[in-house]
């Protein structure tokens, strides 16, 4: 979903979408967390000109910053083989030279049996049902047969929200048509969300080959905003879960705002709920014992999605505990479209962007996550024990069981990570949390009492299986002030956003993704370099191309160099939103690429890269949301370009012409 703060002439779309609420932020005192004032401590004299100044190298050698001049391309010391996209902005999209871009599916071509064509003019729940949802965000790719390796397997999808306004004609703009839905098309805009298992196939051979879903396929999937899943963890039955549909508060209608997600090594998906908060609303949300917490968690009277209008659990009042079935990761197994999915709580309850997972040394599985919030944080999980590989079904509650931390970063370039486990500290029931079930529910305040450092929108968060990093995506913070600012968020005013880089202690055995503590560096500092001093440590070609702003998503090749996707960089750095990739390592280190330009209006989600890294999968999400852009005048008609056709999200494949690896 777009966050973009400073929504200005071109992209005006922030004074009438949601992400208005996220602007604001709703740390309730993030000048002044305990967690800024610890890190600060040993601070100053080193930190904010040591490890962010221009041109000093960091811990010594390939890994230090180095002055945007350096240059690329002719000389390279990249070892990307694609000729960059200059700099500049659509409206159609563009890729790399040498490659292809394939669409692979729409909202609304059918997945499940019995689905009925796309037929804008006659949407309805039940086709909805049937059909591929709206606006796909996280993209994962699991092989048939299981294990396998070639062109051939199951394509999960998310679809984290619904635009009424270019879905259904004759509602307006953005705002009129969220006030101006019928009860059908809010039905319909719940059939969009969730996710889809879509069995997908490259037909016709490398060079030239195409991928295709399998019609029909029988592990095809619809998850909605209504598909019955199981609680589990210490929130499963807690009483502020129990509603009147579900007096044990173990059993949950539905997934929503499903923005990116993560796999397990034993092969399941986990999506993961983001903004939940703009679902609910009414007057509720300003009374009662748990109107603090809904405002910690960005509730607001007058929700961005206003479903209450029509369905009665939206509206707080009405049902006081649903927003806090709400902001989990759910799991399921791909492969079974029968698997009933479970809302893991041990992972916290928060605006979860997604939630990749690292096997560390011992055999534990770490899972990292961010909280996409202005002045939010950065959390792990890790299980109680080793996950088997001998006996998958010994891993189906292993989620279940372990610790949350949450990071507070120092200005020394160390890191701590915090347990979230009630009894401890400061978690007791003297600050309201009587169990280990109010902790994970009200993560944000329990992550605030032991002193998380507030960060600029924590995104997606996810370890390089090559090196053992993990690579945390901040995506932007106009908030962030000079006296807000710590290392890890050093710049005021910060609109492009960064990228840290967390190195976990090592040992013979591994990667200790378990560790209490761990270091961390500046990757790289998003914008155009020169323009402003903080944007002048990006190794970007130079400020004509290459550079980027607001990282938000990310995936690793096979060699371990990093694919960065954008959401919200049109407006403040003149560019559509793209997928951009560099080295992580040597002196290509951080010297980010232009590889594809989203078209007018879409963001850049969920980038996967394909078997034998022959394959990017992208979703493009949001394609024509712009100011004033409806079904009735959309200001792209992407990717059908069928006068009478909305815009759809689609996921599309890029694929090198001559069936080589992409980026080569
Ligand atoms: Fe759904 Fe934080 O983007
Ligand atoms: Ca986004
Ligand atoms: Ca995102």
């Amino acid at each position: 979903m777009r966050d973009s703060t400073g929504e200005p002439a071109e992209h005006p779309r922030a004074a009438e979408e949601p992400r208005d609420i996220e602007d604001i932020g709703s740390n309730p005192a993030p000048s002044d967390p305990i967690g800024a004032i610890l890190g600060r401590r040993l601070a100053r004299r080193s930190a904010l000109r040591g490890l962010f100044g221009a041109g000093v190298a960091l811990g010594g050698g390939a890994t230090g910053l180095r002055d945007a001049s350096a240059g690329e391309e002719g000389g390279s010391p990249s070892t990307l083989g694609f000729r960059g996209l200059p700099h500049g902005k659509g409206p159609e999209e563009a890729v790399a030279e040498g490659h292809e871009i394939q669409v692979v599916i729409r909202w609304g071509d059918p997945v499940l049996p019995g689905a009925p064509p796309f037929d804008p003019a006659a949407q309805s729940p039940a086709a909805q049902a049937l059909q591929f949802g709206y606006n796909n965000d996280y993209l994962e790719f699991f092989p048939l047969p299981k294990g396998g390796e070639g062109e051939h397997g199951l394509l999960v999808v998310n679809h984290e929200y619904t635009n009424p306004e270019l879905m259904f004609p004759g509602l307006g703009d953005a705002r009129a048509a969220r006030l101006g839905t019928s009860a059908m098309q809010v039905a319909t805009e719940m059939m969009a969300h969730g996710a889809s298992v879509v069995e997908i196939r490259r037909e016709g051979g490398r060079a030239g080959g195409r991928w295709a879903p399998v019609a029909e396929s029988a592990l095809n999937r619809r998850i909605t905003a209504e598909t019955p899943m199981r609680v589990s963890g210490p929130a499963a039955g807690h009483e502020r879960l129990r509603t009147s549909a579900d007096p044990a508060g173990k059993m949950v209608l539905g997934t929503l705002n499903n923005c990116a997600g993560g796999n397990t090594p034993w092969g399941t998906v986990l999506i993961a709920e983001e903004n939940f908060n703009y679902y609910f609303g009414g007057p509720g949300v300003e009374t009662g014992d748990q109107a603090a917490s809904y405002k910690r968690y960005g509730l607001v009277r007058d929700a961005q999605f206003p479903w209450g209008r029509h369905v009665p659990r939206f509206d707080v009042a009405s049902e006081p505990n649903e927003p806090n079935r709400f902001g989990w990761v759910v799991e399921f197994d791909p492969y079974d479209p029968g698997s009933v999915p479970v809302k893991r709580t041990a992972l916290g309850r928060f605006k979860h962007e997604g939630c990749t997972h690292a096997v560390s040394a011992d055999g534990r599985v770490a899972i990292y996550m961010g909280d996409d919030e202005r002045f939010d944080y950065v959390y792990r999980f890790v299980t109680a024990r080793p996950w088997d590989r001998e006996e998958p079904a010994r891993n189906r509650d292993l989620l279940d069981e372990g610790t949350l931390s949450v990071a507070r970063f120092h200005d020394d370039g160390t890191l701590l990570w915090l347990p979230l486990v009630h009894g401890e500290g400061p978690l007791v029931e003297a600050n309201g949390f009587r169990s280990q079930g109010d902790v994970v529910i009200e993560a944000r305040r329990a992550a605030d009492l032991l002193g998380a450092t507030p960060m600029d929108r924590p995104e997606d968060v996810q370890a390089n299986p090559v090196n053992g990093r993990v690579y945390v995506m901040l995506t932007n913070n106009g908030n962030r002030t000079v006296a807000r600012a710590d290392a890890a968020n050093p710049r005021a005013n910060n609109i492009h956003g960064h990228v840290i880089e967390i190195i976990p202690p090592s040992g013979p055995g591994g990667v200790d993704h378990a560790a209490a503590g761990a270091r961390w560096e500046p990757f790289l500092m998003a914008g155009r370099p020169g323009s402003d001093p903080g944007a002048s440590y990006h190794r970007a070609v130079g400020p004509d191309a290459g550079w980027l702003s607001c990282p938000d998503n990310c995936a690793f090749d096979s060699k371990g160099r990093i694919w960065i996707a954008t959401d919200g960089a049109p407006t403040a750095a003149g560019v559509a939103d793209g997928l951009y990739a560099a080295d992580t390592e040597g002196e290509g280190r951080a010297l980010t690429r232009r590889f594809y330009a989203a078209p007018q209006g879409a963001e850049v989600c969920g980038p996967l890269i394909g078997p034998g890294d022959r394959t990017v999968f992208l979703a493009i999400q949001h394609p024509g949301e712009d100011r004033g852009s409806s079904f009735d005048a959309p200001s792209t008609r992407w990717p059908d370009f069928v006068a009478g056709m909305p815009p759809r999200p689609a996921v599309i494949a890029i694929v090198k012409r001559d069936g080589g690896t992409v980026g080569s």
